[in-house]
């Protein structure tokens, strides 16, 4: 049930799903706590300030997810946290413990000890499809779920660092949560896509951007499915609302392949030079349309690939992000 006037902190609440995800639980009643790097940054600040509800329930904080004491002053005062900051790098990394897996894992575990130390009952941890694919040990015949774990060594010897990070920082939050009797549930979304709130793109909608632009990179090892901003955000305040909500939430609006979706874009939008992918990209991902099995007996209806598509494209057309 919405708390008329409780209080939650949303870190990383300046980007794209967190902005989203603020702008829900301010139009269901919150008051909102939102985590940005730099106050001072315009670009991380102007967006959420303009939200419906803003002026007389969000505050922002300033927080660096290295720095413990900047966290416990932005969640103080809270009944529940989401903690979404985290670097999403899929490309070229040069300092892995450095650029993400530093601000991964100790980011969550300094949140997590922050909520405990300030009484917070429950925090929502968004963790990815990445702690869920690549898998490839994984039986042929079973459809992936919340079941099933990245393969840590398979992203260590790929260089998959972006993956690592999801990974080791989920896990950690789980034995937090066991040897510190912290309430965390999770949600594992897939590649999110939707109308931008902030003024610069992350990089799951700079991916749908390459696409629209004819590259022919895959995303396989990334890729398990799409799901809507506004799904996501609703999806973290269904698993933070519903007590009886616990564990892993795998979140797409179906599981599907990176060409499944590369092909409905090109069907979509013949105007661009989008190159189709062989049909079978992940031959060992089987395909299901109820793979968010969980979150759609919470009450969740998956807004479809297509509509998603359709959407996204439009706000990076109306933005300028493509012309
Ligand atoms: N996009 C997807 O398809 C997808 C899929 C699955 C999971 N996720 C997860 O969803 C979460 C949000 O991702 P997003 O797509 O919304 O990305 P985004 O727009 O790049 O947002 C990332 C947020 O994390 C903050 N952040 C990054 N490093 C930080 C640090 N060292 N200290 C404090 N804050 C930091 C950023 O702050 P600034 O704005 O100040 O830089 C920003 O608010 C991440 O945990 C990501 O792994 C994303």
């Amino acid at each position: 049930m919405a708390r008329e006037g409780e209080v939650v902190c949303v870190t990383g609440g300046s980007g794209c799903i967190g902005s989203w995800l603020v702008r829900l639980l301010l139009d269901r009643g919150y008051s909102v706590h939102a985590t940005v790097q730099d106050l001072k940054d315009e670009s991380e600040t102007k967006h959420l300030e303009a939200l419906e509800g803003a002026e007389a329930r969000l505050r922002l904080f300033q927080i660096d997810l290295l720095n413990y004491a900047s966290i416990l002053t932005a969640v103080s005062g809270c009944a529940g946290v989401f903690h979404l900051a985290s670097p999403c790098i899929v490309d070229e990394v040069l300092e892995p413990e450095k650029q993400l897996l530093d601000p991964a894992i100790k980011g969550t575990l300094n949140v997590l000890t922050a909520a405990k130390e300030a009484g917070v009952s429950r925090v929502v941890v968004t963790s990815s499809i990445s702690a869920i694919i690549p898998s490839p040990n994984w039986p042929a015949d079973i459809v992936k779920s919340e079941d099933c774990w990245t393969d840590i060594e398979y992203c260590k010897q790929k260089g998959l660092w972006y993956s690592l990070s999801k990974t080791l920082a989920e896990k950690a939050a789980w034995d937090f949560a066991k040897e510190k009797g912290l309430d965390v549930v999770v949600v594992n979304p897939g590649t999110v896509m939707g109308p931008v709130i902030p003024p610069r793109l992350n990089a799951s909608m700079l991916m749908l951007v390459r696409i629209l632009q004819g590259c022919t990179e895959t995303y396989e090892n990334f890729f398990m499915g799409s799901v809507h901003f506004k799904d996501v955000a609703l999806a973290h305040i269904l698993v933070y609302e519903n007590k009886s909500a616990s564990g892993r939430h795998l979140c797409v609006e179906a599981i599907s392949h990176y060409g499944d979706f590369v092909a409905k874009v090109a069907e979509i939008y013949p105007e661009y030079e989008v190159k189709r992918l062989p049909k079978d990209t992940q031959p060992e991902l089987l395909r299901t349309k109820d793979g968010s099995k969980k979150l759609m007996d919470l009450g969740l209806q998956f807004i479809p690939m297509e509509q998603i598509i359709k959407e996204a494209v439009e706000s990076l057309k109306s933005r300028g992000f493509i012309s």
